[in-house]
């Protein structure tokens, strides 16, 4: 058997200043992080519903038929949408506002895609079980089972999940791969109502090409998509913030940054932050200043990361 520990990336304890500022500078987002601090929370901890329970409607008992239902959905957070939106990004640093909301400590335990294994026989499915049996081990030691209180939540982040758990229903699909994805579902069905601290999140660019029955397990499934006028607009006013720019640089560099035509997309958040503002840098450096026909001609020769055509792949 491979060490297990190999299986996943160095693990981060958080809340760290780091990956909190990383989420703080997540544009768009806002309605997301909400819904998702929500869900995290009483995934993770479902005594703070038995709380909320107690101080609004006081009638209702520990073994409430509504809170049940809550509790036992298993832990399971799907980030789905286009690429560069911001889903291994907020994957990565939601857990510094969990832990400042909860008030308890988070560790990120981030797979390898590696774990996909070679395709030998009973491979994938040891390596799946595997990884869960290490995360459910250390999850459980964020609970104390005689008080009942948490204080560590364990995320295990998958991200590129569609790798590890492609659609069974496609037809060059590997019996190995197979098994795989029904060892990950027997795990996570295992985790359902268990009590144990812990998250699972997986990050995918295409949601049709995830499992069905993987995508229904799902207790929320958060959508991504490409930044409108007012986010490129923050994006690139933060990212300039220092480069005194004229508001109408701005205002065309957002109009060149979005859709050219009604059936086009515009710039990816990633397309803004990781190739539109590096390149426009490296063309003004050593000898120039940033212009606004420099800006325009780098957003023009760049163009969008063209959409992903989730069908075509699925
Ligand atoms: N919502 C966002 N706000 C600001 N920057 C973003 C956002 N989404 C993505 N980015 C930028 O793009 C980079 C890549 O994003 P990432 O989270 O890896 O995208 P993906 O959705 O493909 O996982 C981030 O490191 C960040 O610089
Ligand atoms: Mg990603």
């Amino acid at each position: 058997m491979p060490n297990p520990t190999s299986l996943f990336h160095p693990v981060i304890t958080l809340p760290d200043d780091v990956r909190a500022d990383r989420y703080a500078r997540l544009v768009g987002l806002d309605s997301i992080k909400a819904r998702l601090r929500k869900e995290a929370a009483v995934l993770a901890d479902p005594s703070t519903l038995t709380t909320w329970a107690a101080k609004n409607h006081p009638a209702v008992t520990p073994d409430d038929q509504a809170i049940t239902l809550l509790k036992d959905r298993a832990p399971l957070l799907l980030f789905a949408g286009d690429v560069g939106s911001g889903k291994s990004a907020l994957a990565e640093s939601f857990g510094c506002d969990l832990a400042t909301h909860m008030g308890i400590e988070v560790e990120l335990w981030r797979l390898k895609l590696s774990t996909r294994g070679s395709g030998h026989v009973g491979e994938m499915t040891g390596l799946i079980n595997s990884a869960f049996e290490e995360v459910t081990c250390e999850a459980k030691l964020g609970r104390n089972y005689s008080t009942g209180k948490v204080t560590k939540v364990t995320i295990m982040v998958i991200d590129e999940a569609d790798a590890l758990v492609q659609s069974r229903e496609a037809t060059q699909m590997h019996h190995e791969d197979r098994a795989g994805v029904d060892a990950f579902l027997a795990e996570i069905d295992s985790l359902a109502g268990s009590g144990n601290p812990l998250l699972v999140v997986m990050c995918t660019n295409r949601l049709t090409a995830l499992d069905p029955a993987v995508k229904r397990r799902a207790a929320a499934t958060f959508e991504f998509g490409r930044p409108n006028d007012e986010q490129r607009r923050q994006v690139i006013t933060t990212a300039f913030k220092n480069y005194d720019l004229a508001a109408d640089t701005i205002d065309k560099l957002v109009i060149a940054t979005g859709p050219q035509a009604p059936d086009r997309c515009g710039f990816t958040y990633s397309d803004l932050t990781q190739r539109l503002v590096p390149t426009a840098i490296l063309a003004a450096y050593p000898d120039d200043a940033i212009t606004t026909d420099l800006l325009l001609t780098v957003a023009s020769d760049l163009g969008p990361t063209p959409a992903f055509n989730d069908q075509a792949s699925a």
